[in-house]
């Protein structure tokens, strides 16, 4: 197995036995490609692996998909199944081969770790479907499936360097995205038409794919944080809030910039410097050791004290990585100290119903010494 594999794997194990876990189920997404290296689809076929504490583990996946597996270093026992035979069988085969399944169709194998055949199974309580419950359940009845929320939630918040490196290409690569996109923007373009040159540029400029659709909202639209881009043409003096992010390995950018076509009303001007304030506010305010609320709380004091603080409707960040959300959150209530390599965002916003709205929107990391901000992309207002 890859060292870095083996590296993340045996601290993942590690975590679950000191849980009081027996096995671990994954399903495709972000913390079995952290933890492989392998990227599935989340289909309709269902896919598990099952990575018990003290054996191999193992995977159930669809026969079309094994070669996946065998082009990886990643040791798993693999169970396949065809279209034709359906998953049912190789569920019940792999938790046989894991002493998972009941003792009197498991009979023969070494008993499970923990409480006798009241098995404990972490799984991912965001990602894993009814689908896989189900089949767990039946295929290792006696289970019990918990969320492995403390295992995984902490999992993959620090980022190492090769991690950072691919963030840094994303964002690298959404920036000259935006840039190029922005020189050929003008007033009578639709937000739609906007968010397809976007996404075009951004692949050319050397992005996987799409972290997410972006955002490019206008006028009234933009006074919804994710608001979908519509066929409406930019009118002159409208703030237009573009946000989006390309993905490099896997790794997600998030970046928004709010813009102006022509001159912008006074009011609108002004809450654009409070928003920028407030995100050099909250920047300035992350480091070790900081809890991640107070982040949230320097920018929204800053949106606050200007009069604006009710229209400011949503947190000031979330972590950034395999998944665009994920933790640490940035908000009020989160008391976890940041920690050197953990990534996030900074975005705060202010939203004024029926007119308009301002977001501006680093990617941040915590440094050992403080935090610097990994999105380099001008600040300042620009107009179009
Ligand atoms: N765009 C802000 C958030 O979803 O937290
Ligand atoms: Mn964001």
């Amino acid at each position: 197995m890859h060292k870095m594999h083996m590296e993340r794997f045996s601290r993942t194990i590690e975590q679950a036995a000191a849980h009081g876990l027996d096995a671990l189920a994954l399903v495709p997404g972000p913390n079995l490609f952290y933890l492989t290296g392998l990227s599935f689809h989340l289909s309709e076929r269902p896919i598990v692996v099952l990575l018990p504490v003290d054996a191999s583990p193992v995977i159930v996946l669809p026969a079309l998909e094994a070669v996946k597996v065998e082009q990886t270093t990643v040791g798993l026992d693999v169970f396949p199944y065809t279209d034709e035979e359906g998953y049912t069988p190789a569920f019940q085969r792999a938790c046989a081969s894991l002493a998972l399944a009941a003792p009197s169709t498991g009979s023969g194998h070494r008993p499970p770790t923990g409480s006798g055949q009241h098995c404990v199974i972490g799984v991912e309580p965001l990602q894993m479907r009814l689908l896989e419950v189900r089949l767990l359940e039946r295929c290792a009845p006696g289970c019990q499936l918990v969320p492995a929320e403390e295992v995984l939630g902490k999992l993959r918040m620090r980022k190492d360097e090769c991690e950072l490196e691919q963030m840094r290409r994303a964002i690298a690569v959404t920036e000259a995205a935006l840039r190029s996109t922005m020189r050929q923007v003008g007033a009578g373009m639709t937000e739609r038409e906007i968010a397809t040159l976007l996404t075009v540029e951004m692949l050319q400029a050397g992005g996987e794919g799409m972290a997410f659709s972006p955002i490019v909202v206008a006028g009234p639209n933009s006074a919804s944080p994710h608001a979908t881009p519509t066929d409406r043409p930019i009118q002159p003096g409208e703030t237009v809030i573009v946000d989006c992010g390309a993905t490099v390995g896997g790794y997600a950018a998030d970046i928004t910039r709010t813009f102006v076509v022509g001159e912008l009303e006074p009011e609108l001007a002004q809450v654009y410097e409070v928003v920028r304030a407030a995100n050099g506010a909250g920047l300035a305010a992350a480091g070790p050791g900081v809890p991640a609320e107070e982040v949230d709380w320097a920018a929204r004091a800053v949106i606050e004290g200007a009069g604006y603080g009710e229209y400011f409707i949503h947190r000031t960040g979330h972590g950034l990585g395999l998944e665009v959300h994920e933790r640490p959150f940035i908000v009020s209530g989160n008391q976890r100290p940041l920690e050197p390599g953990m990534t996030f965002t900074v975005e705060p916003g202010v939203y004024l119903p029926g007119r308009g709205g301002v977001r501006i929107e680093d990617d941040v990391l915590v440094t050992p010494s403080g935090a610097e901000s990994l999105t380099t992309f001008p600040r300042e207002f620009i107009s179009l």
